[in-house]
Order: structure tokens, then C-alpha cells, then sequence
């Protein structure tokens, strides 16, 4: 995978050096209070999840990009696709996800971010339908995901947590950015 460039940010493979901004990120309880059990997440989760999106960018050839900021090269957050093991309407899909540090909110890098990685799922890899499956709270997430131009289709349950879960979904192929 070749770097992605947009106009204000860097989108890119893991590297060594992303562990402690990231899990800095991950520590904070208002980034995390709507992903998976809402649980901030110590270094070695991190390590664990990185570990994982890296996997998947081997064996899949697409995966969640860490975003880093032109220019100052700070970690921003972590923007991209995975395949979901759960809920079943959707393990096995491709699905989108983000989470960016609190000082990186409010400026239009996650619409930015997401906005390249789906052009990443339809023009690189021949992608041509991704959901996504935010909590109904999470309205920051429901407000990007609109941006887009995704459209909810209706309720799921995480059979994981317990909570319920928006589904929304694009077909790439109509994707007008
Ligand atoms: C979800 C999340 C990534 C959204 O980030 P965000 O910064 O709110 O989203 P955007 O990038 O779309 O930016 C939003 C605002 O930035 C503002 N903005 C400032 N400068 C901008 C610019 N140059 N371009 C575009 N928007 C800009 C806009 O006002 C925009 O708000 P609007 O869409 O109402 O007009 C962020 O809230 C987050 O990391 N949350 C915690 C993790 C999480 O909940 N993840 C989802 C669980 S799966």
C-alpha cells in the first residue's frame, strides 16, 4: 500500500514509533466511551490492536491507516476499513472506523481521513459496499458517516456488549465524495 496524501493529512502503515500517541489516545474515556465495551485501553491493548490492523493489511490488503498531521507529524488517530467478527448481520463485511485524539476534533480530519479511505476501498481494491455500525449515541460518528453520504438502513444488537447499534452502508459504486 502506497501512502495516501490529502490536503492536510498523512494516511499510512503502523510504525513503531505510533504506540504511545496512540495509546495516549486510547486513554482518554471520552474518545473510548463508544467503542467496543467503552473501556479506555492500557499500552499493551494498543500494541495488541496495532498488531491486529497490521495483520489485517497483510492478509486483506486494506486495513485501518494511521493519520498523522502534515507537517508536525503528530499521530492524529487511527482512520480506515476492517472486517468485523460481529454482529452477524455484518462480521465479514467491510466496515468503516475512526477514532482521533480529543485535541484533533472539530477541524474535519476524520471527514478528511475517511473520505481518502474510501476512495482507497472503491479505486485500489475494488471495494464497492462498506458499513459502518455505530452506537445511537455516538452522534459525532452519525454526523460523519451523513457527510459522506452513507445511509442507516436500521437497528442491530452487539451480541459482544449488549448494546444497540446503528447500521449504515454505501455502495462505492455511486460514491460521489
Ligand atoms: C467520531 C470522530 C472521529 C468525529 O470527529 P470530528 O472531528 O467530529 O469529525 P469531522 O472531521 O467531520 O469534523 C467535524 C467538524 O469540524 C469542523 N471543521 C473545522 N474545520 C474544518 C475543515 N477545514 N473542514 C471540514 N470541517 C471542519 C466542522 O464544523 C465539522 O462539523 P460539521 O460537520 O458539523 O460542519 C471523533 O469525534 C472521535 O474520534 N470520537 C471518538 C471515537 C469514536 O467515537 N469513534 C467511533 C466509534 S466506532
Amino acid at each position: 500500500m502506497n501512502d495516501i496524501r490529502t490536503p492536510r493529512l498523512l494516511l499510512r502503515r503502523w510504525q513503531d514509533d505510533d504506540l504511545v500517541p496512540l495509546s495516549e489516545i486510547h486513554a482518554d474515556p471520552t474518545v473510548m466511551q463508544w467503542i467496543g465495551d467503552g473501556r479506555p485501553r492500557s499500552l499493551e491493548e494498543t500494541a495488541e490492536e496495532i498488531e491486529a490492523w497490521e495483520e489485517e493489511w497483510d492478509d486483506e490488503g486494506f486495513g485501518v491507516f494511521a493519520v498523522e498531521l502534515l507537517g508536525s507529524g503528530e499521530l492524529a488517530g487511527a482512520v480506515g476499513l476492517y472486517v468485523p467478527d460481529s454482529p452477524p448481520e455484518i462480521a465479514d463485511r467491510i466496515a468503516l472506523t475512526w477514532r482521533l485524539g480529543r485535541v484533533y476534533w472539530g477541524q474535519g480530519y476524520a471527514s478528511e481521513a475517511a473520505h481518502a479511505a474510501l476512495e482507497f476501498a472503491l479505486q485500489d481494491r475494488g471495494i464497492d459496499r462498506v458499513v459502518a455500525a455505530p452506537r445511537p449515541g455516538d452522534s459525532a460518528s452519525a454526523n460523519v458517516l451523513e457527510k459522506l453520504g452513507m445511509t442507516m438502513e436500521g437497528a442491530v444488537q452487539d451480541p459482544v456488549h449488549g448494546h444497540d447499534l446503528r447500521l449504515y452502508t454505501i455502495d462505492l459504486t455511486e460514491y460521489e465524495g
